[in-house]
């Protein structure tokens, strides 16, 4: 019987004919997936014959090993054959993997066929030539062949040759010292005042995570606006002046669910308008980057029924369901910066505090029972505000609630040792806020109410 260990010991015995019988085409497509696969690294003078044999094998899975082992070679002799390969190749995967080979070969010789591979069809094919022709951007035939693509159709293509060609990239890697501090005109201060004006007084890059639920449109007393349009228009406005107040590649996280405006008569149907469906669009226009679409789930027993009619009727297209999720959409600042650089911008301790240590939700739906409050009717769960400042931040960064309500965000982020930032128009829901601060745990810590013109005032001082 064939073993990875014998198939290992006649491959450094440099037995050919042993390889000769067990790769023969006409062998099972499972022996041959078991002996391609198996095979591992490859002696530099291995024959690879029996591998040109396959690569006009019927199983497109035979071809595709075939082609990764006769790239383990390394033999610039074999180049064209894997070129002529990749061109008559039906097998997207296949195709791929022989770009991808040649590239591995890491040998100039294999410029002129990666160039001619820019113009595939198929991205994934662009993209592995692209990987195999970086290596080489210094020369001018790569760079210009390189430069061309930066108007490319597809948007991971321009990505990667707008980071490769632009001057930065190396000096990006740089350590900034700004990056994990912020103003202290911003820390624990709840600005009561319309976060419009909040965010216009507030610098550049300034915070390093905002957490949010906005007003609901139309669904609650406390917010009416004059149309959906306005309302998401309104989001926007505010969400591109987060975008600019948030630091390089720092997050954006937003809470909002469906909701459902009643009907005027029972002559007339109600309307569900889709929030974070609407929105999403919204925010990747303004350079906010996707990055997870975690459901917040509530138990049943707590959801609004909306099931009465459909209960009796049983009639199709009458179907309502009880809404027991919400969405909390995650967001980056886009950049060219990896997730590492922002990771490496922290000292030791800060990363080691920061820790997300102990069990923790592995999935991107989260159970988490809704919380109520006697002032404010549409508050979110401290649980739920405290794992996404444990995720997405580090210990004494400014985290960001442009519509606090009652401050769940600013008793979250101070549990975890991070500093609040809070803007919320309404008095009642400001000083209940204050309220729970300066009566809870954190006495100690001096937290400020302030009004839009002391903000502005501090703020100016501070600069
Ligand atoms: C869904 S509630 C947020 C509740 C908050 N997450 C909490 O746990 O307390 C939205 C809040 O946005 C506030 N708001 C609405 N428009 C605002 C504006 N233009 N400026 C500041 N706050 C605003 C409302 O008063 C409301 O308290």
């Amino acid at each position: 019987m064939l073993t990875k260990a014998f198939i290992e010991e006649r491959k450094w015995a440099k037995d050919s004919q042993f390889f000769i019988e067990t790769l023969a085409p006409e062998n099972s497509e499972q022996t041959l997936r078991f002996v391609l696969e198996k095979l591992g690294r490859l002696p530099s003078d291995f024959d690879p014959n029996p591998f040109l044999d396959l690569l006009k094998h019927e199983y497109p899975n035979v071809r595709l090993l075939a082609v990764k082992n006769i790239g383990k070679l390394k033999d610039a002799a074999l180049l064209d054959v894997i070129a002529q390969f990749a061109e008559g190749e039906p097998n997207t995967t296949a195709r791929r993997e022989a770009i991808s080979t040649i590239g591995r070969m890491r040998t100039p010789k294999a410029i002129p066929l990666l160039i001619a591979f820019l113009n595939d069809p198929d991205p994934k094919v662009v993209l592995q030539a692209i990987r195999g022709l970086i290596i080489f951007k210094m020369r001018p035939e790569v760079q210009s062949a390189l430069t061309e693509l930066a108007n490319h159709p597809n948007e991971l293509i321009q990505d990667v040759i707008n980071q490769e060609l632009s001057a930065k990239t190396e000096s990006k890697q740089e350590k900034q010292p700004a990056h994990p501090k912020s103003l202290d005109a911003l820390k624990n201060v709840i600005v009561h005042a319309d976060v419009k004006d909040v965010l216009s007084a507030t610098p550049d890059e300034s915070v390093h995570l905002t957490f949010t639920s906005p007003p609901y449109y139309n669904a609650r007393d406390y917010t009416l606006y004059e149309s959906y349009a306005a309302y998401l228009q309104f989001l926007t406005d505010i969400f591109r002046e987060v975008h600019r107040v948030t630091k390089e590649g720092r997050f954006f996280v937003l809470n909002t669910s469906p909701v459902i405006v009643p009907r005027v008569s029972r002559a007339h149907s109600s309307k569900r308008y889709a929030i974070p469906f609407d929105i999403h669009p919204m925010l990747m226009q303004i350079g906010w980057e996707f990055v997870e679409d975690i459901v917040w789930v509530k138990p049943e027993r707590t959801a609004k029924n909306r099931n009465g009619g459909f209960f009796q009727h049983r009639k199709p297209l009458g179907y309502k369901a009880n809404s027991v999720s919400e969405y909390v959409m995650v967001y980056r600042k886009k950049t060219d910066r990896l997730i590492d650089w922002n990771m490496r911008q922290y000292d030791e301790e800060t990363v080691e505090g920061s820790l997300v240590k102990g069990d923790y939700e592995k999935t991107n739906v989260w159970h988490i029972h809704p919380a109520s409050d006697k002032v404010h009717p549409a508050i979110f769960p401290t649980d739920l505000a405290r794992r996404i400042i444990q995720f997405y931040s580090f210990e004494g960064d400014l985290v960001f609630d442009p519509f606090a309500g009652i401050g769940t965000v600013g008793i979250a982020s101070l549990m975890l040792r991070r500093y609040f930032f809070l803007a919320e128009q309404e008095g009642k829901y400001v000083q209940k806020a204050m309220r729970d601060i300066e009566g809870s745990v954190f006495k100690s810590v001096s937290s400020r109410c302030l009004n839009l013109a002391q903000f502005i005032a501090i703020l100016k001082g501070q600069k």
